[in-house]
């Protein structure tokens, strides 16, 4: 297919067309990626737990994320490539700017951080310097010892509309698109409905304009108990290429995420 740029999944959002999302962190599995029509790859620092055996993402370091950027990046033909700031590494703008040169030079096509309003300044440093941003917002997991475990957010009209707030200060500052993570299924829609850029939503219901999942997760593998949003793929006699289709032909469907993986109000 052609490669998907950021302008592609911007006319997704208007054409309300659904786009796909998975994580990834090496060239093979990119590859049948590319195969089953995966319109965006995230090199996730979920890459901390299933990759490196660690118990959080915070471990995670810039040079782990560009060794795995460079891996997709060799591997990819047409897919749009979001590579993780991991922890601490955009502690101010500055050190943003010098950490997302990195990535991008690695072989990302965006970059993406987990915060809200603070992050505005940062973001429309990134944004000038030609670096396009995702923001992260939701159940952030960089702040997984702030919020004392990994919790639904944004339940509640007070916490809603925060979240709203700072969407509309991320895209005013430049994000050009922004994630929700375990987030009620309403407000998935009301912030899809209310910003001007695509939405990518894991555990926020089926209304966001695009879906991610880490791919360990829709593989089946997991260490312990999976989320709620965690649906397997690799079921029905299906191999690895047929579950990455799988997953494609049900997000454009609309049929995942079914109601019982989202969150209430
Ligand atoms: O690192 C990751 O896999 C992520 C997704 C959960 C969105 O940030
Ligand atoms: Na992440």
């Amino acid at each position: 297919g052609k490669p998907v740029t950021l302008s592609t999944l911007k006319k997704m959002k208007i054409d309300k067309e659904k786009f796909t999302c998975l994580t990834c962190y090496d060239a093979s599995f990119t590859h049948v990626m590319n195969e089953a029509g995966i319109e965006t790859i995230l090199v996730g620092d979920s890459l901390g737990m299933v990759i490196q055996g660690q118990d959080s993402t915070l471990p995670v370091t810039i040079e782990d994320m560009c060794y795995h950027t460079a891996s997709v990046k060799r591997g990819n033909t047409n897919a749009f490539i979001l590579t993780d700031m991991p922890f601490m590494s955009y502690s101010d703008p500055k050190q943003a700017l010098d950490n997302a040169a990195k990535l991008m030079q690695a072989g990302a096509s965006m970059v993406k951080l987990e915060g809200g309003s603070w992050l505005a300044e940062t973001v429309k440093l990134l944004s000038q310097r030609g670096i396009p941003v995702c923001a992260h917002l939701g159940l952030t997991p960089q702040s997984v010892h702030k919020f004392g475990g990994y919790k639904v957010q944004g339940k509640g009209q007070e916490a809603a509309d925060l979240i709203l707030q700072e969407s509309l200060d991320l895209v005013a500052a430049g994000a050009d698109i922004l994630l929700y993570e375990c987030i009620p299924t309403e407000l998935g829609k009301t912030l899809t409905e209310a910003v001007s850029v695509p939405t990518i939503g894991i555990g926020a219901g089926v209304h966001t304009d695009g879906q991610v999942l880490v791919m360990h997760d829709m593989l089946g593998i997991n260490l312990g108990k999976p989320p709620k949003f965690v649906k397997n793929f690799l079921t029905d006699g299906r191999n690895v290429l047929n579950a990455f289709e799988a997953f494609v032909d049900e997000v454009k469907a609309e049929t995942f995420p079914a109601p019982e993986h989202g969150f209430k109000s």
